[in-house]
């Protein structure tokens, strides 16, 4: 019985986050907040990503201000999972923005940017749209 319904709650899950079933079909974990991929990408956030992004991910680390532009405010990144991995990756300049967005693919590995990736998926706040947002 019990099984029938955290099947029930994992389908459900499945069909609001078509991306969990693409992980799902990976062998990983839906995106929970209980996932050990969130903990994984929030370790390595708080690691590498604080000094400009901050502890919340709203883009007021400590060494924000002195770039232009400002690190983003993650928390309302309007962009895929996939230009997140991009640009985590490859660093801003490759996608045309700001080089002051380090390249992290020769630190971080691909599974530790998709943890981020994930872990940026639960931060993530709802919101009118961003006038800026492409
Ligand atoms: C040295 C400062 C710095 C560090 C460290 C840094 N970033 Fe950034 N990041 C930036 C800046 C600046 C931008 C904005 C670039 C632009 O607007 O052209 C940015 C943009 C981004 C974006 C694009 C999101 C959006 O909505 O525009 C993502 C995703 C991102 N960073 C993730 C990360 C992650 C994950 C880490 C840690 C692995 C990290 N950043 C570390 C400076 C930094």
């Amino acid at each position: 019985m019990k099984s029938t319904v955290a099947a029930g709650i994992v389908g459900c899950v499945l069909m609001l986050f078509p991306e969990a079933m693409a992980l799902a079909a990976e062998g990983a974990a839906a995106p929970f907040a209980s996932d050990p991929a969130v903990a994984r990408g929030a370790a390595t956030f708080k690691k590498y990503c604080v000094l400009c992004h901050g502890e919340n991910a709203d883009g007021s680390g400590v060494a924000a201000k002195v770039y232009t532009p400002r690190p983003a405010n993650l928390t309302i990144s309007p962009y895929s999972d996939e230009y997140k991995t991009n640009i985590i990756r490859d660093g801003g300049e490759a996608v045309g923005r700001s080089p002051s967005m380090p390249p992290w693919g020769k630190e971080l590995n691909d599974a530790e940017i998709k943890d981020i990736v994930v872990y940026l998926r639960t931060i993530k706040v709802k919101q009118v749209k961003d006038s800026k947002a492409p």
